[in-house]
């Protein structure tokens, strides 16, 4: 008779009653598939008395999860906690150290913490695997360890919070203010506890640091994701992007370049008709690029509780296989230490400005962007009421310091009005 895996559940919430359900209800999917029983041997919450609307009868219990993760009928430690220090911290340290394999759906753990639980995890001779942390159902962790191994990887990009393409995408369809947009979002339970974590971009950021250690093989290097959120996003913006075939998307960016590692996760304008384009709502798209297997989309639900736990379990059923690999995908001392280099890679930007209606206004912006080196793609000016002309430009390829520097003198030549808005357009 094979062995049972039994798992230990630290964490009931919406990922992990997600996992309970889909163990109960596909245990024999799951024993046929792996070739052994997955069993769940204990839990972990905060309130053992709260109605979860799943048995938990036949479980044990466990109110502290560091206890769970060193009980001796624990052979996987699968931590549905959240938050980057504390609890799941402490619990997942306690689980390497008594030889467990991890499963979390974890980014803010893995981002902060991933070189030193990959270091534990190799000592202990332990697997820590973190499909669920990164785009929710999407597998695209597997995708860029596994299946593109063989590839040097060009480029990693992705739309990877599903809360800011949702308000991005409402802000569009339905003509909405940012701030009407965010409140239809809090209202239908879309936001986390702290708001910053989805629309200044932290949440996404924590993802693309993730995949961009496995791409690159250098360590997490979270603090070094240059970082803008989608809050000064205006449905101006949104319009003039639409009237160019444009729209614009929270979007990640990871590639090596002779400079460095550049990590980005900023608004940019994508091609209204690219894949990255065409995603509505709380959808994830995560855009793989490798010099044999070149561009792969995937495209799926980047969070909930079916897709999240899908996730979770699609790592469970490999450790129950014995498929074991390493945590970002090579020995954690190999782990480079990346350069990081900001964006310098060349690219067109959007801009937007007001200009005083007055003659030889726009002569003095072109002029400011010629001597900057920039060669305007695209111009358009808007019929106006105001004593203020709408301008929009979309520039030919430059660098964002060639672009700072034409962003000063158009300042110096008085003729703007307001500060002009400046978005890269990403090659997608
Ligand atoms: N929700 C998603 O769609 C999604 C998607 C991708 C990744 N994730 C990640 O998955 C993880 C879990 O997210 P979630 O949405 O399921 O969170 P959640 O609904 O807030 O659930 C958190 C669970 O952790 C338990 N918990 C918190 N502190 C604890 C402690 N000190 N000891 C024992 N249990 C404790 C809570 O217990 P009580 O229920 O008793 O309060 C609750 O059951 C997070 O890392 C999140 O980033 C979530």
């Amino acid at each position: 008779m094979t062995t049972p895996l039994r798992l230990g559940i630290a964490g009931l919430g919406t990922v992990g009653t997600g996992v309970v359900r889909i163990v109960q209800r596909h245990g024999d999917l799951l024993a046929a598939r792996t070739g052994r029983p997955v069993e769940i041997a204990a839990v972990s919450a905060r309130d053992r008395t709260k109605d979860r609307g799943v048995r938990l009868t036949s479980y044990g219990w466990e109110d502290d999860p560091v206890a769970l993760a060193r009980r001796d009928d624990v052979d996987v430690f699968v931590e549905l906690m959240g938050g980057s220090d504390g609890p799941a911290k402490a619990a997942t340290e306690a689980a390497l150290a008594a030889g467990k394999d991890v499963v979390t759906a974890n980014k803010a753990l893995l981002a902060l913490h991933g070189q030193a639980l990959a270091e534990a995890a190799e000592a202990a001779g332990a697997a820590i695997r973190f499909e669920a942390a990164v785009a929710g159902g999407i597998p695209v962790v597997k995708a860029l360890t596994e299946a593109l191994a063989g590839n040097e990887i060009t480029r990693v990009m992705g739309v990877m919070n599903g809360t800011c393409n949702y308000i991005l995408t409402r802000m569009e369809s339905a003509g909405l203010t940012y701030d009407a947009a965010f409140a239809e979002a809090d209202g239908l339970g879309y936001l986390e506890a702290d708001p910053e974590l989805d629309v200044g971009g932290i949440d996404a950021a924590h993802k693309l640091s993730l995949l961009a250690a496995i791409a690159y093989g250098t360590r997490v290097a979270f603090d070094a994701v240059e970082r803008e959120g989608i809050g000064a996003v205006t449905i101006e913006d949104i319009r003039a992007a639409a009237d160019m075939g444009f729209r614009i998307k929270l979007l990640g960016v990871a590639q090596l370049t002779g400079r460095g590692l550049e990590q980005r996760m900023s608004p940019c304008l994508v091609p209204a008709a690219s894949p990255l384009g065409q995603l509505e709502g709380g959808t994830n798209m995560v855009v793989l690029e490798g010099d044999a297997a070149g561009q792969i989309v995937l495209r799926g639900a980047g969070a909930g509780e079916g897709p999240t736990a899908s996730a979770v379990m699609g790592d469970v059923a490999d450790l129950a296989r014995g498929v074991r690999v390493s945590t970002f995908g090579q020995p954690a001392a190999t782990l480079t230490a990346p350069q990081p280099a900001l964006s310098t890679t060349p690219a067109p930007f959007y801009l937007r400005m007001r200009l005083q209606d007055k003659p030889g206004a726009l002569a003095k912006i072109a002029t400011a962007l010629g001597e900057a080196g920039i060669s305007i793609d695209r111009m358009r000016q808007y019929g106006h009421t105001e004593p203020e002309a709408p301008v929009l430009i979309v520039t030919h390829k430059t660098t964002r310091s060639d672009l700072e520097a034409a962003l000063t003198s158009m300042a110096d030549t008085r003729v703007l009005v307001g500060p002009p808005v400046a978005l890269r357009i990403e090659d997608v």
